[in-house]
């Protein structure tokens, strides 16, 4: 199995879905380590529930990006992944951490890039008018939430969504999606090539995949 670590912030519905597609034998990764920045944050007792080491890294007992992403490194690195996957992790990264992780490093994003880069995706995708919704999966690069899109899920927005209703109709869709494209990755399928182009079997993602 692939060995990975995974990073949040929050709930953790993400990490859950790994860990359920592991357990059903439909996702051969082993995850080493869960790793947050808020000890408060309920996938770490999803971690624990599933007998998966965690740590707790808290950015506010740093006093610059560069020193905290300098720990991160170390953390992550102890557990030796081959891949890191950030799951609702809420802090930018240094293009020293990212370029560190080059070509093994996933982020999911609630919104169908390029558009809608940055926070609160469903509220903007409402007070935009947009008829449709979703999220990405994305190689993760320097730019903010701009590396290659791999993969995209796709929801209609309806006529009397607000934005919790939106992002739980997006999320039901991200937990089929992450795994999904996870799965690639520990097949060896999935990379991103020398010229910062993912490919899938050996073929160049021009457009997302669906
Ligand atoms: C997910 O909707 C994810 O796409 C989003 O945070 C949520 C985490 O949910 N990520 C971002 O906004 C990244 N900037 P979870 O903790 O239940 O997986």
């Amino acid at each position: 199995p692939l060995a990975v670590v995974v990073l949040i912030s929050g709930g953790g519905s993400n990490l859950q879905a790994f860990i359920d597609a592991q357990q059903r034998a439909e996702l051969p990764i082993i995850i080493r380590s869960v790793i947050s920045n808020n000890a408060d944050a309920y996938g770490l007792e999803r971690a624990r529930r599933a007998g998966i080491a965690t740590q707790v890294l808290d950015h506010r007992t740093f006093f610059q990006r560069e020193q905290f992403d300098a720990a991160l490194i170390n953390l992550i690195d102890q557990a030796a992944p081959e891949l890191v996957l950030l799951a609702g992790f809420m802090r930018i990264l240094t293009p020293v951490l990212v370029n560190h992780y080059d070509g093994r490093l996933l982020n999911i994003h609630p919104s169908l890039l390029p558009k809608l880069r940055g926070l609160h995706t469903h509220a903007r995708a409402l007070a935009n008018g947009e008829v449709e919704h979703g999220a990405s999966i994305h190689f993760v690069t320097a730019e903010l939430d701009g590396g290659p899109v791999i993969a995209q899920a796709r929801v209609p927005v309806l006529k009397d969504d607000d934005a919790n209703c939106l992002a739980a109709r997006v999320l039901i869709q991200e937990h089929r999606l992450y795994p999904r494209v996870v799965r690639w990755f520990a097949q060896r399928r999935l990379q991103l090539n020398a010229a910062g182009i993912p490919e899938l079997d050996g073929v160049k993602i021009t457009t997302p995949l669906l």
